[in-house]
């Protein structure tokens, strides 16, 4: 288990102060840190066709960027290289923990673990990320440096793949050591540089744009085959311009699409359903004898312990006397009477089937852990 100290803040004095706002430099955040994995386990991931990773070297200012899946590491030289792989958590349970000390921040809001492994003078050069981050120092030290949003500050393309930012004033410059975090708001240009060997934890989050949300909002409206009310204007008069689009139309129209986004089951559906998706692939394994809802009971043990897989992304929202569960781009309405027992799913990593029990009267709740277990989103550990 990994401990967080936020430089002597509770986390609601963090959100408060720092949170979107201005980066943080927390000295010692966790305490006697100990690397979830080595660099060659790191390497390892980086040779699967299904894990995403790039390879960075800045070889006397020549800047470029390698897409992984990598055969060999000849390209990871022993000085200004750097190995980055994405969504670790969904691979490597032991490195998902790292994700834990940060759900002070909602689930939906959590993205991935990113890993990278640096070389001395290795790093991704000065760029802009677009979402929050905790980036964590493992073993070795690397100096970051931090400033704050510029909206004069020029990005430009030093290859294809790798998007970086002009000189900027730096606010924070320092060489962080085993277990030092930083935290970076969205928009503010950093750039880190291997001191030495250097592992390096990215907790990133994801916050979805308005372009992400319309085209998203409207692939919802052709799946589920909703949107068919038409425009009509029953109650028109003759008009001096025939060419005119008048307000009272654009009105129209507006209030026909804001309709909508306004009915409260489609928007929360959608909503649900888009927040929970997975970006990366996931390393699921469903049961070979699927289990029958039924005979859940007798299947599985009470003092059993039913674990999240790691990258699972699990959310509900509540609307009236209903709870809708989303997990992974699939939502399940279950009644509101079993919130406790739709935390356990959400809230928790893991936790006994003794204490989802007594939700198991209830059919939705007993089809939706089944299928869920079925699927390898969650899994049964016994506990003898
Ligand atoms: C890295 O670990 O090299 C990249 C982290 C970041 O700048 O977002
Ligand atoms: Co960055």
């Amino acid at each position: 288990m990994y401990q967080l100290s936020i430089n002597g803040m509770t986390h609601q004095e963090f959100l408060t102060h720092y949170w979107q706002k201005k980066p943080l430099l927390i000295k010692g955040g966790f305490t006697g840190f100990e690397d979830p994995l080595t660099a060659e386990e790191l390497a390892g991931l980086a040779m699967e066709e299904a894990i995403e990773s790039r390879l960075v070297t800045n070889h006397e200012g020549n800047w470029q960027a390698h897409h992984g899946p990598f055969e060999d590491f000849s390209k990871l030289t022993d000085s200004h290289s750097t190995l980055l792989v994405q969504a670790v958590d969904h691979w490597h349970p032991v490195a998902a923990e790292l994700l834990e000390p940060f759900r002070f921040i909602p689930n939906w809001r959590i993205d991935d673990l990113m890993i990278s492994f640096s070389t001395p003078h290795g790093g991704v050069g000065p760029h802009l990320d677009q979402y929050d981050v905790f980036i964590i120092q493992g073993q070795g030290k690397r100096r970051w440096r931090v400033g704050l949003p510029d909206a004069n500050l020029k990005q430009f393309a030093k290859d294809k793949a790798l998007l970086q930012v002009e000189k900027f004033e730096a606010i924070i410059d320092h060489e962080l050591e085993l277990g030092d975090i930083l935290y970076i708001p969205p928009g503010c240009p950093h750039e880190g540089y291997a001191v030495e060997n250097a592992l390096n934890y990215s907790v990133g989050f994801r916050a979805p744009d308005q372009k992400d949300l319309i085209s998203s909002f409207a692939d919802h409206v052709i799946d589920e085959e909703v949107g068919k009310l038409r425009y009509s204007d029953a109650n028109i008069e003759v008009r001096d311009s025939l060419g005119e689009i008048t307000p009272e139309d654009k009105e129209r129209v507006r209030m026909l699409l804001n309709s909508l986004i306004n009915d409260e089951s489609v928007y929360t559906h959608w909503l649900g359903t888009f927040l929970s998706q997975p970006k990366h692939d996931m390393d699921l394994a469903p049961l070979d004898d699927a289990l029958v809802a039924d005979l859940l009971e007798d299947e599985i043990d009470q003092k059993d312990v039913i674990h999240r897989a790691g990258g699972v992304r699990a959310m509900y929202q509540l609307v009236n006397n209903e709870i809708l569960l989303s997990i992974n781009g699939e939502t399940y309405h279950i009644p509101g009477k079993y919130l406790k027992q739709i935390q356990l799913l959400t809230d928790e990593t893991f936790f006994s089937f003794n204490e989802v029990k007594p939700a198991l009267n209830c059919l939705e709740f007993k089809q939706t852990l089944t299928t869920l277990i079925n699927d390898g989103l969650y899994y049964i550990e016994a506990w003898s």
